[in-house]
This record gives structure tokens, C-alpha cells and sequence, in this order.
């Protein structure tokens, strides 16, 4: 007999990629459905799954009993990059755009990463948990079980550690996992302004090693752009972290085609963000090198560009695809996973079945958790979502609506939506107790 301390059964149908990851061409379209099954986990780990009428003669449980109340079960979303600690908000330049002025304007005109900074570098730590706290939690409700989080609003030692230390201490408490990422050079603030050069060198020289030295982040990321880090200096600056021992990621081509792919590839990178300049040398350099394209088309969609990332090319020369959400306070102010599918499929071309895959198993070898989350697998974590449709296809058909029922995290019930009240006693329910 196995032996269980959590069981999800009465689910409608399971409906997950399979790894190993990543998923790469033709196997990222592959969804597996699997109807009238139970789940059984222990420790937060799958340890069966089986038609549910086998549950008690194979596995022995002892703990909780979950019912996924007819329900549709996929793996909880990974979102592979997030900025989720920030002081202050934007709305007052997300106004100015829809106004007509552009995200470059803005930036150019001190506001942008700098309003953040300094919103960041002014707020409490208190604050700033508080507030990160309550993001993840409308994650949660959207089906995350995992994310990357990055720091990078700081842009001092000292502020780049309390974004740091406020990703491990709500990490510690919250139900999702984060994988924290040090974002130091996001942009130069504004005491550098006219002295990157010395920015550079308190980057290698003090801040890597102190971030380093206290442990709070696995990755490095940079905004390698035209006007922020060229591809000289982003070199330079991410080959000393990778000699310090940190993993690396890229913000690449975004606005311009810089070549940050190709750079992301030759560094050996775990993943290459936004693409949307992409060129075919960095995407065959990326196939090469096993570089995750991580992809973000609720950046396009909300900073109303028309350039969205080359998915199907990406994904017909072999480029690892993820997607997320890019959730930060200027060019994508959500937190939803399933909005982030429907713009990938609308805007992109990606079918449903690539684009669940991407905003799961790939997204979770995009942050290095390949073997852990992404899949309803045995040995995976027991990290689930339960959606109130039938049929898959209603995720992205049935668009802008939250799905998401109920969410599991390593084998524990962590979200439950409230129960609606309809007060429709003229419609055709009248005459009905409600
Ligand atoms: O991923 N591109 C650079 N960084 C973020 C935006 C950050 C901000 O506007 O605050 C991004 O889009
Ligand atoms: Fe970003």
C-alpha cells in the first residue's frame, strides 16, 4: 500500500503536460485529460493517481480528504517573472498613457523604474510585505502555486536587499513558492545618471557580492535595452554574477532588437524575457543553448504595442516556451495567468494546448523547477488548480473571467472561492429557495 496524507478526489476530468521539461515543438501542444481519477499526495509530493474507485485498495490515507467538487483539474500556473515588491502604484502615468503619451516618454521624463525607486527606497519593510502579501494572495486566487520574484526597484545595496529579504520573509509564509531573482541593474538611478560606469562597478563590486553573500537570490536579471544596459556592459556585468555562482536571466529585446538573446545564449542563461525584437540569429542561439523564451504578452497588450513575441517561430525552432505575467506597477499591472493564455493565443497564435503547457511545465523549467512543478505527475508536487469548466477550451473561449475554484499547494487546500449569492429571484429561478 502507499501511503498518503492528502487525497483530491470527485474531480471531473485531470488535465496536464507531461515531462520531462522542457516541452519543445510538437510536445508542447501534448495535453494529457484523464477522467474519474484521484489524486494522492504525501509530504507534498503526487504519490499515486489512478481511477478513484482503486483509491482505498492502493493507497493508505491518513490525513485529509479534498474534494475537487466536479471540477477540472490542472497543474497550478508557474509565473516565471514577477516584479511583486514595489512601494507606491502608477496609475497616475498609466493615465498620461492612455492619454497618448508612451512608456519612453515617461521614462525619459524621470518617472517609469525611477518613480517606483523611489516609492521603494522610501517605503517600510512592514509596508512593503504587507503589500507583496496581498499580491501573491490575488495570485492565488488566479491559480498560481509558484512564482520568480525579483527585486531591482532599489537600485542601492541596501534597498535591493530589503526588496530581497521582503520576497524571502513573505516566501517563508505564503503558500506560493518564490524564486527570487536580483535585479540590480533594472536601470541607473538617477545618482549615476551621468556615471554608469560607477554604477557598474558598486554592481560588481559591492552589490553582487553582498547579494551573494547573503544568500537571497538564486538568478541575475538585467534590462538589457537600447538607453538602459547595451550589450557590452550587460556582458561585463553578467559574467562576473555568473563567476560569483548566480544563474541568469535577461530582459531582451523588448523595444529594440540588441541582440540580448543571443547575449542570454552565450552566457548560458536559463531564460531570455519579452522578445518581441527578437532576431533569427538570438532564437536559433537560444534553441542551441536550451535558453527559455519567456514570453510576455501582457506587457505588449497593456503598454498597447503591436509587437508581440514571434511564439510560433520560437517554438518551430526548438526555443523552450514559457509564459507569464510580468506583473509589475508600469507595463503589466496583472496577476493573471489566465489572461496571459488568452493574449497568447489571441496575439501570438499559440493554441490553447501550447499555451497551458507554456504557462506550466515550461514555465517552471524557466525558473529551474523542471523535475518539481508544472505537471500532475507522480514525484511532482501536488500543486493544483480546480476550474469550474468541463472542457479546457473554455479557459481562453470563455476570456477575461477567473476560472479558478479552488487551488492545492503541496497537497494542501490553500484557496477556496466564496460561494456567489445571486439575488435573482425574478429571473428564472424565481419561486426558489435560495
Ligand atoms: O519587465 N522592462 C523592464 N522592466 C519591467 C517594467 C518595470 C516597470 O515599468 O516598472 C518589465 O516590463
Ligand atoms: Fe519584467
Amino acid at each position: 500500500m502507499i501511503k498518503a496524507d492528502s487525497v483530491l478526489v470527485d474531480i471531473r476530468k485531470i488535465v496536464t503536460p507531461k515531462g520531462p521539461a522542457p516541452l519543445l515543438k510538437d510536445k508542447l501542444a501534448e495535453l494529457h485529460v484523464m477522467e474519474n481519477m484521484a489524486i494522492a499526495s504525501k509530504d507534498g509530493f503526487i504519490v499515486w493517481i489512478g481511477p478513484e474507485d482503486e483509491l482505498t485498495s492502493n493507497v493508505e490515507v491518513q490525513g485529509n480528504w479534498y474534494s475537487a467538487g466536479g471540477g477540472t483539474v490542472l497543474p497550478g500556473f508557474v509565473d516565471p517573472h514577477t516584479h511583486p515588491v514595489f512601494g507606491g502604484n502608477r496609475t497616475a502615468e498609466f493615465n498620461m498613457r492612455i492619454r497618448g503619451k508612451s512608456y519612453s516618454e515617461i521614462a525619459a521624463a524621470g518617472g517609469g523604474i525611477l518613480n517606483t525607486m523611489k516609492a521603494t527606497r522610501e517605503a517600510e519593510e512592514k509596508d512593503l510585505i504587507a503589500d507583496t502579501w496581498e499580491r501573491l494572495n490575488t495570485m492565488l486566487t488566479e491559480g498560481i502555486t509558484t512564482i520568480e520574484g525579483k527585486s531591482g526597484y532599489g537600485l542601492d545595496t541596501e534597498s535591493e536587499i530589503k526588496q530581497l529579504s521582503v520576497i524571502e520573509q513573505v516566501d517563508k509564509v505564503h503558500a506560493i513558492d518564490i524564486v527570487p531573482t536580483f535585479l540590480g541593474a533594472h536601470e541607473y538611478p538617477p545618482e549615476y545618471k551621468n556615471d554608469h560606469e560607477g554604477y557598474i562597478k558598486i554592481l560588481i563590486e559591492e552589490m553582487l557580492p553582498a547579494v551573494k553573500e547573503s544568500g537571497l537570490a538564486k538568478y541575475c536579471d538585467i534590462f538589457t535595452e537600447e538607453g538602459v544596459y547595451s550589450i557590452e556592459e550587460s556582458r561585463r556585468i553578467m559574467r562576473a554574477a555568473k563567476d560569483m555562482g548566480f544563474e541568469l536571466k535577461f530582459h531582451a529585446d523588448e523595444m529594440t532588437d540588441l541582440g540580448g538573446g543571443k547575449l542570454a545564449a552565450e552566457l548560458g542563461a536559463v531564460s531570455a524575457d519579452h522578445l518581441m525584437f527578437v532576431s533569427d540569429e538570438s532564437i536559433k542561439a537560444m534553441a542551441k543553448s536550451g535558453t527559455a523564451a519567456v514570453l510576455l504578452p501582457g506587457t505588449s497588450f497593456f503598454l498597447m504595442m503591436s509587437n508581440y513575441a514571434p511564439a510560433r517561430k520560437l517554438i518551430e525552432n526548438g526555443v523552450p516556451v514559457a509564459l507569464a505575467t510580468d506583473f509589475n506597477p508600469g507595463s503589466s499591472h496583472t496577476q493573471s495567468m489566465q489572461m496571459i493564455i488568452t493574449l497568447a493565443c489571441l496575439n501570438m497564435k499559440m493554441t490553447i494546448e501550447e499555451a497551458i503547457s507554456a504557462a506550466t511545465i515550461n514555465a517552471a523549467y524557466a525558473i529551474g523547477l523542471g523535475d518539481k512543478a508544472g505537471s500532475i505527475e507522480v514525484g511532482k508536487w501536488a500543486d493544483m488548480a480546480i476550474f469550474d469548466f468541463k472542457d479546457y477550451n473554455e479557459l481562453v473561449y470563455n476570456w477575461g473571467v477567473n476560472h479558478v475554484e479552488r487551488v492545492i499547494k503541496k497537497g494542501s487546500l490553500v484557496y477556496i472561492r466564496q460561494q456567489n449569492f445571486f439575488n435573482t429571484l425574478s429571473g428564472p429561478s424565481s419561486g426558489k429557495f435560495l
